[in-house]
């Protein structure tokens, strides 16, 4: 079995781990990947986003399976091109991903089918969003920011501004013409991975990551400073995330979509019970570095099943605990400092994941704000997190940096 897999980061990096480890040895690929992956795919330079050059390499290479990492591609429609074509791929086409790419879809999606959710309100003009003043409340630009378009402003004046900037200076990323206004809701967060493969689906996991750059989750929101598998849940808390899950995929199949792809339900567990707070079309970064611990060797089993609508062998998650910590440049989440030689000495016993790391010359070099995820596992998150921090000192580049509180 040929697979390709799109993407460059730690979890794309960790998918092509975890699908190596597969008793049939598939060969693997990786567009454009990353100098960690070098080992175990052979690396195919180019533009993921350019689906005729996708497409060709899959024909050139005789491709079984494409396995779609970020969120880009899929809002893209790349799965549709590739699957018109009569290429099995892993990720849902346009229509599913709109669960990720439209916030304000995600929101209807979730009130017709009474999936539980926060409050909200869409505002489409900046004098409509100064009248619906009120706080506590979240703010989100529709469309895709990364994890980054969620503002929780503390004061009048502060969501005047933000007003300003999302309908008026533009000045958030791409221009806002819907936002949401959203009930502030409290809690502990919580990330659920289930693959679907059209008519069923599969329960890979759960994890928590840590958003904020500090440790005590202090500082700016980042993509991800590290993640831990499995969070405890209780017996209510199944039985809330099962209908969930139920509603969504019987959600998924009255509006016709043929979702195959992996979908994350991040939510947070309030004192009335898990909400959702978005769905996510993609495995998550870094949980997934964390969850690839417990997925033993299915996951290309798996990962083919959601792609042909074959029926999902029956999920065997180890059980054990897995810890990930993102070990970073000097100035993420802002502006980093990169190129700096790369040393890394013993890591025995832990894995390790490229996120940002670049070949110049033949020296290792740090070239993105996460750098590499490190992960272990143990019995239990406790053991984990020793080891990954006792291996962490293992990392040297000038500026590098991480939390110290992941897990904990
Ligand atoms: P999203 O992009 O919608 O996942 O939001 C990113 C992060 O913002 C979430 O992981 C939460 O930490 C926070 N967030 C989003 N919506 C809410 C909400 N309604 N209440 C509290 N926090 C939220
Ligand atoms: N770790 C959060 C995300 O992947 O969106």
């Amino acid at each position: 079995m040929r697979i390709l897999v799109l993407g460059s980061g730690g979890r794309e990096h960790a998918l092509v781990e975890a699908l190596s480890r597969s008793p049939h040895r598939p060969t693997l690929y990786a567009m454009p990947g990353n100098p960690g992956m070098a080992a175990l795919a052979e690396l195919v330079p180019g533009d993921m986003m350019e689906v005729s050059f996708v497409s060709s390499v899959c024909l050139a290479r005789s491709i079984d399976l494409v396995v779609i990492g970020p969120e880009g591609p899929l809002a893209a429609g790349i799965a549709d091109v590739l699957r018109n074509q009569g290429i099995s791929v892993f990720g849902p086409g346009a229509d599913g991903a709109r669960l990720e790419t439209s916030k304000d879809y995600a929101k209807q999606f979730m009130q017709q089918y009474d999936i539980p959710t926060a409050g909200y309100q869409t505002v489409t003009s900046y004098e409509e969003m100064l009248q619906a003043y009120r706080l506590p409340i979240v703010i989100k630009a529709d469309g895709l920011a990364g994890g980054k378009g969620v503002y929780i402003p503390q004061s009048k004046p502060e969501y005047d501004r933000l007003a300003g900037d999302l309908f008026i200076k533009h000045s958030l990323g791409k221009s806002a013409d819907r936002v949401l206004l959203e009930e502030l809701l409290i809690g502990p967060e919580i990330s659920f991975f289930y693959l679907l493969n059209g008519t069923d689906y599969l329960y890979v996991g759960n994890a928590r990551d840590h958003k904020r750059a500090f440790d005590g989750d202090q500082g700016p929101n980042t993509g991800g400073m590290g993640a831990f598998t499995p969070v405890e849940l209780t017996s209510q808390d199944e039985d809330e995330i099962d209908a969930i899950i139920q509603k969504t995929v019987n959600g998924l199949q009255s509006e016709g979509i043929d979702y195959r792809g992996v979908l994350f339900i991040g939510c947070m567990k309030t004192t009335e019970g898990l909400k959702v707070l978005e769905y996510n079309v993609r495995f998550g970064d870094p949980e997934t570095q964390a969850l690839q611990e417990r997925w033993n060797d299915q996951l290309t089993d798996w990962l083919e099943s959601a792609a042909t609508g074959k029926p999902f062998a029956e999920a065997k998650l180890a059980d054990k605990a897995a810890v990930c910590l993102v070990v970073c440049s000097k100035g993420y989440p802002g502006n980093i400092l990169s190129d700096q030689d790369i040393e890394l000495n013993d890591l025995s016993g832990v894995k390790l994941f490229h996120a940002g790391t670049a070949r110049r010359n033949n020296r290792l070099v740090n070239q993105g704000g996460r750098v590499f995820d490190l992960v272990a596992s143990a019995d239990h998150i406790e053991q984990a997190c020793r080891l990954v921090y006792d291996k962490a000192v293992q990392i040297q580049f000038n500026g590098c940096w991480y939390r110290h509180d992941i897990g904990r």
